[in-house]
């Protein structure tokens, strides 16, 4: 199969995971950029990039880059494209922009532009124009500007990647499900010993950590993605790798969602029966000051309140705790924390072994590792090695947020593609070549989805997965039933 250029969106800090995810899925030419990293590969490649990686929220097909220095130049060069080659006139579409360039101020009224030049298009040929949808398009299409480098592409993912489908409630502040297995392949956790979030609202690190655990794939739940109404649609293929099993794997240790709230717990509960993860997690109310000993290697993943959305009444408090707790319970284990500020790291009293800058959606975090010795661990508040101010990062304000405003500049200057960052294995990442010329899809017939269907991983009830047999034994991927997506040909 013809290889091509793509670009899969992530959060900021969660590039390099998500470039090591490329590389295990088998892409080529993968360099990490800002927020993004570019990679080559087949059909196949893209429908597997949708349905396995844990750490993007979509994937974009460029097929134009071209350069411009302002909305009507590019509403020109949009013109010429042969728009039919990825929809018909009944077929609704968006298009998305995101601008990096002095010239362009406003990246929604290039997105205007690209919009009338579609639409342009159309009324010449045909005297009518095509609907625009916000809500639920057939096609979304995507304007990348950066200084005078334009780029159209197609959105092959649709709704964001971090929408598995298996949430049926959140609880106030759930965590991204993206942001939420990024920390988990961070910490190097592999299903290889227990794991713990002891704060765990509605249990989306759980959740997470099971599907790693048991190297399910996270596109398992959803309804479909955006690739599934374009005109080259491959359903055997995609059905081929949505049926392929053979990479799951059991697990033999335990996971345990804990938090104080019994309807953070009740919720939790809920999202993993739709995943089909009931059996895999334990859900118990519990506060963390009654958290047991555990047994060594035990991880710890959480994210507790930072008094932002979740209003505590004793923040410091309950973080010192935290730090007390981890201190005595988790010997010879090691947790991974999540917050906002200074000050609550401060109060947890122990050293972190690593520092990890994230953002939890406009919020510039820290993820921090601890790693919790025996008794004479003396790094614990009130030990020799008492953690000192000076240990901690010079800090302007009480909180990460100059970190924003930085990162925010450093963004407006910094260029799209950092090319030849190297990964912990030493595998250097190539930059992706530039200016690829207009790409045509393969041919093939339009997809058009039935109306009306179902999220198909569901069963009726809407609790087990379509996947399990009534007994909760095997997965029917296997057998000779056909799978859902067979059954509207
Ligand atoms: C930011 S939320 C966690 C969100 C979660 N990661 C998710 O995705 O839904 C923090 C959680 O900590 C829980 N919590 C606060 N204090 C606690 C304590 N002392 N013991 C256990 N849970 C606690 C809250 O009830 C809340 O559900």
């Amino acid at each position: 199969m013809t290889e091509f250029e793509m670009i899969a969106k992530t959060f900021q800090g969660l590039e390099e995971i998500l470039a090591k995810e490329l590389i295990d899925l088998g892409a080529n030419g993968v360099a990490i950029g800002n927020r993004m990293v570019s990679f080559k590969g087949d059909k196949a490649l893209m429908y597997k990039a949708n349905f396995h990686l844990r750490t993007a929220i979509r994937i974009l097909k460029p097929f134009l880059h071209f350069k411009a220095d302002s909305a009507d130049e590019v509403y020109e060069i949009c013109r010429k494209v042969d728009w039919e080659k990825y929809m018909d006139l009944s077929d609704s579409f968006a298009v998305d922009s995101v601008v990096y360039s002095e010239d362009f101020r406003h990246s929604k009224f290039v997105a205007y532009r690209v919009k009338d030049a579609i639409a342009d298009y159309f009324r010449d040929k045909y005297g009518k124009r095509p609907n625009v949808s916000v809500a639920n398009p057939d096609l979304t299409f995507h304007i990348h500007i950066s200084h005078d480098d334009c780029s159209l592409s197609l959105d092959s993912s649709g709704e964001s990647l971090h929408k598995r489908g298996y949430r049926q409630e959140a609880m106030e502040a759930p965590l991204n499900e993206v942001l939420a297995a990024g920390m988990i392949l961070m910490s190097g956790w592999d299903g290889k010993s227990d794991f713990v979030d002891p704060m765990c609202g509605s249990g989306t690190i759980p959740i997470e950590a099971a599907l790693i655990a048991k190297n399910m794939a996270p596109g398992l739940f959803r309804s479909s993605f955006a690739f599934e109404k374009w005109k080259d649609f491959d359903r055997d293929l995609f059905e081929e790798i949505y049926n392929d099993d053979s990479q799951e794997r059991e697990f033999e240790f335990s996971i345990r969602g804990y938090d104080k709230d019994p309807k953070a717990i009740l919720t939790a509960k809920r999202n993993a029966k739709a995943a089909g993860l009931l059996d895999t997690i334990h859900f118990e109310q519990r506060d963390f000051k009654d958290f047991e000993p555990v047994r060594e290697r035990t991880v710890i993943i959480t994210n507790p309140p930072y008094g932002e959305r979740l209003v505590e009444d004793d923040l410091l408090g309950l973080y010192e705790m935290i730090g007390e707790r981890l201190k005595h319970a988790l010997i010879g284990g090691e947790a991974w924390i999540i917050s906002y500020h200074y000050e609550c790291f401060d109060k947890i009293g122990l050293k972190p072994s690593a520092k990890i800058p994230l953002f939890n959606g406009a919020l510039p975090c820290e993820l921090r590792k601890y790693e919790i010795f025996d008794g004479r661990y003396n790094d614990f508040r009130g030990g020799d090695k008492r953690l000192k101010k000076d240990d901690l990062p010079t800090r302007r304000s009480s909180t990460l947020r100059h970190k924003a405003r930085l990162a925010e500049k450093q963004e407006a200057r910094s260029n799209e593609e950092k090319p030849f960052r190297k990964t912990e294995g030493g595998k250097p990442f190539h930059k992706t070549e530039e200016h690829k010329p207009y790409r045509k899809t393969e041919g093939g017939k339009p997809f058009h989805k039935t109306e009306g269907k179902k999220p198909f991983r569901k069963t009726e009830g809407g609790g087990k997965p379509f996947r399990k047999s009534e007994g909760g034994g095997k997965p029917f991927r296997k057998t000779d039933k056909k799978p859902f997506r067979n059954n509207k040909k």
